[in-house]
């Protein structure tokens, strides 16, 4: 694909440009799909649309809405898409973050489905296909729709741009037929979807779920071999592309050693030099587990009293969707529940869980992963999970035990893990007390092994096997032209 445009269509921007004490400062937000895709990016020169949410966004772009970025080594361009608190409100928080998040992930939080909401998530899908139309160089670029945020968006730049290969990738689980079938738009949003060239899940499963979606709601001819779906006279292949991050981790790289990450960030949290480091790392959201992991930290106190003054859970949970009545109650339960567990375990020197409830930069989340003795990533459902993949890669002193949700898709490539389900708190206990007690020889075994998978089967990886297929249909549609 040499000469091809490529072109990344977000919700969320890689960039964010702030006024904070009338300066601009930019951020990196907290999100699985950014870090992913930046790099990417980066590599192919694209075009990158989205959402610009930075309360300096505006000041930073030409004429055209467009900036180039990363800001220090130009290389690709950002193209922002102004949205209005309305638009924002019906769309995002609205039919995105009420409905399809809670829809496709199984942590048990009822999806509110609202018919404005749709009708907002509609014209929002349209303001964005007029923007991939309006940046598109030539008839055939290939589009990178990313998302539960761009259900639609696919069909509607099919109507305009016929022969642009599209690639969409739905980085959150899909629920089973029956689940999704709670939607009440179910099949605008099947028919959206193929409208894509390709649509990538991170897992097999969540390939059959879909599979079975389009089989139970729309008139469609499924090929079970080469799996792929004919429907209104075109063919979508659907396909597992499991996500990463790039190797080497450049982000991470430039860091203190490890030995060195776990002096700061003990220093800096007055840990004493013999206390154990558990950490985890997430935007406070309730399909992470961050409660139930506490809970279970409870019970783990309980049972093996010894551990307590001597073990330190570190949780950074990033301010996430703030505006959602789910998300605040949540930090409220998060603080509250911290509070007391403080209060049983600890005293005025000792706080066996430190809540950070705030954002944190990538060097940060770096020491406080290099720093840790275990890292425990029990989500209830998630996608793929990248801080699993993180937290392995920053490890290059190959110690470290990591915990991990079987309900996470990271959990079918990291068998080195500790696997747990995050819904029994004694498993999560357990796994606790076996990574405590676990060896630095069987450590380093398991994380050389890890870190291998991650080294293998890294971002580019992902990009480069999406592309491959994106190829391969073009020239299969050129033999037919
Ligand atoms: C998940 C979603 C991403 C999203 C990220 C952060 O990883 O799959 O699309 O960007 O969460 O959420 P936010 O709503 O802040 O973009």
């Amino acid at each position: 694909l040499p000469d091809a445009q490529v072109i990344v269509v977000s919700n969320r921007e890689p960039y964010i440009h702030n006024l904070v004490d009338g300066k601009v400062k930019l951020l990196v937000p907290a999100s699985g799909l950014v870090s992913a895709l930046e790099p990417v990016t980066r590599t192919c020169s694209g075009t990158w649309i989205a959402y610009g949410g930075g309360s300096a966004d505006r000041l930073t772009v030409d004429d055209n809405d467009r900036v180039q970025v990363p800001p220090d080594r130009p290389s690709y361009m950002l193209r922002r898409v102004w949205l209005s608190d309305e638009e924002l409100q019906g769309y995002y928080c609205g039919f995105a973050n009420d409905g399809l998040w809670p829809l496709c992930h199984i942590a048990f939080t009822r999806p509110i489905f609202r018919a404005s909401d749709f009708e907002m998530y509609q014209a929002v899908n349209q303001k964005f296909a007029d923007v991939v139309v309006e940046e598109a160089r030539n008839e055939r670029p290939i589009v990178l729709v990313q998302d539960y945020h761009f259900a639609l968006l696919p069909r509607m730049i099919r109507q305009r741009l016929p022969d642009a290969t599209i690639i969409t990738f739905w980085h959150i689980p899909w629920p089973n037929s029956e689940v999704f079938s709670i939607c009440p738009w179910r099949e605008k949003i099947l028919d959206g979807l193929l409208g894509s060239s390709i649509i990538g899940f991170h897992i097999q499963f969540h390939c059959n779920n879909f599979t079975e979606s389009v089989d139970r709601f729309l008139e469609s001819r499924i090929e079970r071999e080469d799996p792929s779906i004919t429907y209104r006279g075109s063919t979508t292949l659907v396909h597992p592309y499991p996500i990463s991050i790039e190797w080497p981790p450049v982000g991470f790289q430039n860091q203190p050693k490890a030995s060195e990450c776990r002096r700061q960030i003990f220093e800096k949290y007055g840990l004493a030099e013999d206390m154990w480091l558990c950490a985890g790392v997430e935007r406070l959201d309730y399909t992470k587990g961050i409660l139930d992991r506490f809970m279970a930290l409870d019970q783990f106190f309980q049972k093996n009293p010894d551990w307590v003054g001597r073990l330190v859970f570190l949780q950074i949970a990033a301010p996430s969707r703030g505006t959602l009545a789910a998300y605040q109650q949540l930090h409220r339960q998060c603080l509250d529940y911290v509070d007391e567990f403080n209060r049983r375990y600890g005293n005025d020197r000792y706080k066996p869980i430190i809540l950070l409830d705030e954002y944190h930069n990538q060097e940060d989340i770096c020491r406080v992963y290099r720093a840790a003795d275990i890292c425990v990533v029990s989500s209830l459902h998630d996608g793929m999970n990248l801080v699993a993949k993180e937290f392995v890669a920053t490890r290059d002193d190959e110690q470290g035990v990591l915990i991990l949700s079987t309900f996470a898709g990271a959990s079918r490539e990291l068998l080195d893990a500790l696997i747990v389900n995050p819904y029994d708190p004694s498993a999560v206990g357990e796994a606790l007390l076996r990574g405590l007690n676990m060896p630095a020889e069987e450590q380093r075994d398991r994380m050389r092994r890890m870190r291998e998978v991650v080294r293998s089967n890294n971002v580019y990886r992902w990009a480069g096997s999406m592309l491959l297929d994106a190829a391969r249909l073009r020239k299969r549609n050129e033999a037919y032209e």
